[in-house]
């Protein structure tokens, strides 16, 4: 009976695999204390890269804000933090990248602390029980990587087993997702810590009238840190799913090179953004999401449940108009763009995080808005999509109740 449960590994070893797929036993962020209000943005970010003599600029950007549907955002960069660090508000100095990266040094691992210890909190089990940590970042590079830093400063075992998955951008959320769900259904008993932890230290930019892209980069992106806990053969009445992991897929987008790309640069990440990125994922997201459809007999789209990366308003917009959405479909994503901006990787799991926190407060029959399957959906530089089809729980069996 105990080879029932082992697979066969390219080495053909016999491994012991779980049997049931993974799922999510909890989920938590974090943000940093400091608020931005949008409609305050311009003038801050004028005042403190003392570019207030760009009118134009100034009102252009002011226009791109205005455009964001975002209320406001927690970022890092403070007035004080750039004044302490002012090569990264003006280019001329030629470098900035030894300031960011000291930055992101710090507060990559130290956000992503703040919403693991409440992740944990929420799953109930020892910290000593985590076997595995999946981490995610678009904000720095450093070796050893924020994966041992953040192991360090939660106090995890020495033989944790790291995964550190830098520069993912914003489809990283559904990645490390991904790679979760591989490691807990093929090491039985595991019990992961995922993590993306994002910030604008590395890409934040001064205003630049030669690349107004910049702009709806720089009026976009927030910083925040979300923890996801996966394992497989949850043990009843001690692990609580709140959703089944019951696939989990990837494409890039045929044609779509430097629609969105990033270089490292002396002056931090050199960010491109072309206006085609809406058009490229709203005709390509079917073909993906339908390879999963088909395992679960075609639910129609909008008797699911959708955990979407809300990189901005227009692409949402064409999702909506591409499958035929109806309004209240992307609410808990819009949700998480007004509230937070575009949290990078974080994005799609702050969504999911809203989902099962609106089922709450609906009381509706599922953690996922009473919809038995849902999407999570991310997409980043390539343009890469990543996805993973979900299976709510019904909320009287397992849902955690946080007030
Ligand atoms: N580049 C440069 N300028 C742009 C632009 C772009 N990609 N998109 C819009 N603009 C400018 C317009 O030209 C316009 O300028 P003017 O007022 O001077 O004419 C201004 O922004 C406002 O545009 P619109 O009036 O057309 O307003 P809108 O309803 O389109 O809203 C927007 C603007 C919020 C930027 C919206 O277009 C949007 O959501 N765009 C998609 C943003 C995007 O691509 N997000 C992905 C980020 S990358 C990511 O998330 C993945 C990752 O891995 C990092």
């Amino acid at each position: 009976a105990a080879s029932e449960n082992k697979i066969t590994n390219r080495r053909g070893r016999q491994v012991a695999a779980a049997e049931s797929v993974a799922t999510v036993l909890a989920i938590a962020t974090a943000v940093p204390p400091t608020e931005f209000l949008q409609s305050e943005y311009p003038d801050f970010l004028f005042r403190v890269c003392d570019c207030d003599a760009k009118i134009a600029l100034k009102d252009k950007f002011r226009r791109i804000c205005e455009k964001t549907e975002i209320r406001k955002r927690n970022i890092f960069l403070t007035e004080e933090v750039l004044k302490a660090n002012p090569s990264i508000c003006f280019r001329d100095a030629g470098h900035s990248l030894r300031e960011r990266q000291d930055i992101a040094a710090v507060q990559v691992p130290k956000l992503a602390q703040e919403a693991a210890v409440k992740a944990i909190k929420e799953w109930g089990r020892p910290k000593s029980d985590i076997t595995h940590v999946v981490f995610g970042t678009t904000c720095g590079i450093h070796m050893p990587g924020a994966d041992l830093q953040f192991s360090k400063l939660m106090g995890l075992e020495t033989t944790v087993k790291r995964v550190m998955m830098y520069q993912i951008g914003c489809s990283g959320g559904a990645a490390v997702l991904r790679v979760a769900k591989d490691l807990a259904e093929n090491n039985k008993g595991a019990r992961v810590l995922v993590v993306c932890s994002e910030g604008t230290a590395l890409g934040f930019v001064p205003p630049n009238e030669d690349k107004p892209e910049e702009l709806v980069e720089t009026a976009l992106f927030g910083d925040g840190a979300v923890c996801v806990i996966v394992g497989a053969d949850p043990i009843p009445k001690v692990d609580r799913p709140l959703f089944e992991l019951l696939w989990a897929g990837e494409c890039f987008v045929p044609e779509s090179d430097k629609a969105v790309y990033g270089d490292l640069t002396e002056v931090g990440m050199d960010f491109h953004l072309t206006r085609k990125v809406p058009f490229l994922i709203s005709d390509n997201i079917a073909k993906l999401l339908n390879q999963a459809r088909k395992i679960v007999n075609n639910p129609n789209w909008n008797d699911m449940f959708w955990a979407i990366h809300g990189g901005g308003p227009a692409i949402l917009r064409k999702i909506e108009t591409a499958l035929q959405l109806a309004p209240h479909k992307l609410a808990a994503t819009r949700e998480v763009l007004r509230e937070y901006g575009n949290v990078y990787s974080g994005s799609c799991l702050f969504a999911l995080d809203q989902i099962r926190l609106r089922s709450l407060a609906m009381d509706a029959s599922t953690t996922g808005e009473s919809c038995e399957y849902g999407f999570l959906c991310a997409f980043g530089p390539g343009v890469t999509m990543d996805a993973l089809l979900l299976r709510s729980v019904p909320t009287t069996a397992n849902f955690v109740d946080e007030t």
